[in-house]
């Protein structure tokens, strides 16, 4: 490893520098009607493990893995598929060639065969959202028959299912394509039977895949499986694009904080790769450029659940921006390495200007992978980002969800957290990023986490009661993954289970950022009676909701509520301060699920239960801290009263990224009072108590529509969807808040590109209710 290591440090800084900004090069798509077939990825270079290659988005990735050098089907389940993220079919007016080697390894009751799928395009054609897609067409051997879309021929296949090769090819013919199926078993001379059709030209553009049972229907432990080897395409309708890697090294996200100890400024950084084998390399460098080279100054471990390595650098100079690089070696087989590499840069400590943060929260997957919002965050180039959770929802990518036991939790979990940073991870390369979990990370439509206590009563459902659902092996893959990144822990004692913790603070730009999981500790709602029959929710408008509030209830629990006190006194190193949490404490939304759907209150809103609410906020008062959280799908800006109406901190509730289930803020509707508008008048607005009968001054709200449009950007745009922009002066000491739309380009100062009300600049001084704004 010594000699390995010395070999590799002492890189050439120009070649490195190449391959760093060769990163940024737009995509390098390449056409060649001349090339030689080329076999894609390299399965068999490459060691048994789940992951199979930054070439390949496989659906579920649970359910494939590297078997003896080919990509077999482990589950048996149906419309398993292998989506090529490097090549596409885009060019209809040329041919192109595939072909690849199929094995049956199991045959099952059915026989749902194995093929190819052409064609496979989303609404919005992007390579990345094609993987989801539906439909396309079909061309491989189903139970006795070559298939290719609706033609069929009768196939003879051995007892043990087919073995050998099948290839499709595709010429134009007009307005028209002619596809060609044919099938070899190797023991004859040529095909042993082939299929044609000839079909629109536009129907085979979009993603090309493997599939294993192509029938979506057929259910787990009905259908056959297979192994694929050796895939090749070519020709002049593929379109080659090497930018759509995807791996090994997936992503990296950071923070830098100011330890204000003697280990100064402490860089942490997480690197994700997928699940590898055991004949992987499990260790992961991070390298800086010292004197012109790449000079490693780390070596992390992946963490063998989570597939994550985590580098701690003190004594991080934080004046300067710094170019980062994270190095992996995948070992082949034969012994041989291939090196990969992940780029991005530190960003200098932001001093002597305001510090601009991007705001983000819950992102449900019929938006992905919301082009719209990531790129709005490359143009305004924030110098940190936040993600307050939902980072994933139960139904991220199809293939449902595995609850148990562990182990595939966890893959099945991953996969759709990589989703995410597939989706954000050219904003996140290069600036610090904060990102706590939520109640859907956790595979749970609600949270009350007990303090680590387990869900009892697993029968009735995961959303309506306290505890965790998941193993809390499987919680601590999703903290890690989330947060293994921040800064130190203010207490890191881990909670019941051994579920760990994650509650601290981020110094950095003369700011104080805490993080807190707000409803790690929280009560559960069956401590409580609602009259509605749903331990969480108060339907009957007359319904007393200040009953609910029970002796003894916790909101964010003894530690937090002690680390919140310290960190508002502690004043080193900065002068303002920002709360990150999941959720506002306040109940904002008076209709949930649809438009008519009223709801008095919500027991998983941070407004219950109201005593520990109140207590909270009277710890945080004095910190003059803005509230930024998210969660609720609908954007707000309000002012916190315990004692009288506002008389304590802002809280902004960010826009979600993509909103999935739906809520509204019309309390003039419903006949709920309200006092001292603000000056700009709108609907809405207003000193409220809320459906606890805890005070709140509701300054903006960002309303959806019912989201209906086919397109996915478009229904995400109805639904009230988009980020947050926090800018925090501390020259000034103000902090300015835009909550941005989600289909605009927020660089072109377009008024309609916020939601009413926003942007809006508030004081410091004001979150302690000394108040200006009105
Ligand atoms: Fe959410």
């Amino acid at each position: 490893m010594i000699r390995q290591l010395t070999r590799r440090v002492v890189l050439k800084f120009l070649a490195a520098c190449a391959a760093f900004f060769g990163f940024r090069r737009s995509a390098n798509a390449q056409r060649g009607p001349d090339r030689e077939p080329t076999t894609v990825g390299h399965w068999a270079r490459t060691n048994d493990r789940v992951w199979l290659g930054e070439e390949f988005w496989a659906n579920p990735m649970e359910d494939w893995s590297i078997v003896d050098g080919a990509a077999e089907c482990r589950g048996s389940g149906g419309n398993r598929n292998i989506q090529l993220l490097t090549h596409s079919l885009s060019d209809t007016k040329q041919p192109f060639s595939m072909s690849v080697q199929v094995k049956q390894v199991q045959k099952g009751p059915i026989e749902g065969g194995a093929g190819f799928r052409i064609g496979v395009r989303s609404e919005i054609d992007e390579y990345r959202s094609n993987c989801f897609a539906k439909g396309g067409i079909d061309a491989g051997i189903v139970d006795g028959n070559l298939v290719l879309g609706k033609t069929t021929a009768k196939i003879a296949i051995g007892d043990d299912g087919f073995d050998g090769e099948l290839k499709l090819t595709g010429v134009p013919a007009g307005n028209r394509y002619t596809l060609t199926l044919t099938a070899s078993d190797g023991l004859r001379d040529g095909p042993i039977a082939s299929v044609r059709q000839t079909v629109n030209a536009a129907a085979i553009r979009g993603n090309v895949a493997l599939v294993n049972n192509f029938d979506a229907s057929i259910r787990k432990g009905r259908g056959s499986r297979f192994r694929f080897q050796d895939w090749k395409v070519s020709g002049g309708a593929i379109t080659e694009t090497p930018d759509h890697r995807f791996g090994p090294l997936l992503w990296s996200m950071y923070s830098l904080s100011d330890s204000r100890t003697a280990g100064g400024f402490v860089l942490k950084l997480t690197a994700f790769t997928g699940p590898l084998g055991v004949d992987d390399l499990r260790t992961v460098q991070l390298q800086t450029p010292r004197g012109g080279v790449w000079t490693t100054i780390g070596e992390a471990e992946l963490d063998p659940d989570a597939w994550t390595a985590t580098f701690r650098i003190p004594d991080w100079n934080e004046k300067r921006e710094t170019p980062y690089r994270v190095v992996y070696w995948e070992r082949h087989p034969d012994g041989s390495e291939t090196e990969h590499e992940w780029t991005g840069k530190i960003k200098a400590n932001p001093l002597g200007r305001p510090l601009r943060l991007g705001a983000l929260t819950c992102q449900n997957d019929y938006g992905f992978p919301y082009e719209p919002v990531a790129d709005n965050l490359l143009k305004l180039d924030p110098d940190m980002l936040y993600f307050s959770g939902d980072q994933i929802y139960e139904n991220h990518g199809g293939f449902g969800i595995i609850r148990d036991p562990a182990e595939p939790a966890i893959l099945n979990y991953l996969r759709k957290f990589y989703q995410f940073g597939w989706s954000f991870r050219e904003a996140m390369r290069d600036r610090p990023t904060i990102c706590i979990p939520d109640d859907h990370d956790v595979f749970q439509g609600n949270i009350w986490g007990e303090g680590g206590a387990a869900m009892k009563d697993l029968n009735k459902g995961a959303s309506s009661k306290g505890g965790y659902r998941e193993p809390a092996r499987m919680v601590n893959v999703v903290h890690k993954t989330n947060t293994s990144h921040h800064p130190d822990i203010y207490d890191p004692t881990p909670s019941q289970q051994d579920i760990s913790v994650y509650f601290g603070d981020m110094v950095y730009g003369n700011v104080s950022f805490a993080i807190l999981g707000d409803r790690q500790w929280k009560s559960g709602p069956e401590h409580v009676e609602t009259g509605s029959g749903r331990a969480d929710h108060v339907r009957d408008p007359d319904f007393d909701a200040t009953a609910l509030d029970a002796k003894g209830l916790v909101l964010l629990g003894e530690r937090q509520e002690e680390f919140l006190a310290q960190w508002s006194d502690d004043w080193r190193g900065h002068t303002m301060k920002v709360l990150l949490s999941q959720t506002v404490f306040a109940a904002v939304a008076t209709h949930h699920g649809n438009y008519d759907g009223y709801l008095k209150a919500d027991l998983d809103s941070g407004a219950w239960p109201q005593t520990a609410r109140n207590r909270a906020i009277d710890i945080i008062r004095k910190s003059k801290a803005l509230h930024i959280n998210g969660d609720q799908h609908i954007t707000t800006l309000v002012q916190y009263g315990v004692a009288k109406q506002r008389d304590s901190n802002w809280s902004f509730c960010t826009p979600a990224i993509s909103a999935g289930y739906p809520r509204w803020w019309r309390p003039d509707e419903v006949g709920m009072e309200h006092n001292n508008r603000p000056r700009h008048k709108r609907p809405h607005t207003g000193e409220y108590l809320d459906g606890f009968g805890n005070k709140v001054y509701v300054y903006g709200v960002g309303n959806p529509k019912v989201g209906r449009d086919k397109n996915r950007y478009q229904k995400a745009h109805e639904k009230g969807s988009g980020f947050g922009m926090v800018t925090i002066d501390t020259e000034a000491k103000t902090y300015k808040i835009e909550a941005f739309r989600f289909l605009i380009d927020a660089t072109d100062g377009n008024e309609s590109n916020q939601f009413p009300s926003w942007p809006v600049t508030i004081y410091q001084r004001e979150n302690g209710g000394d108040n200006v704004i009105g």
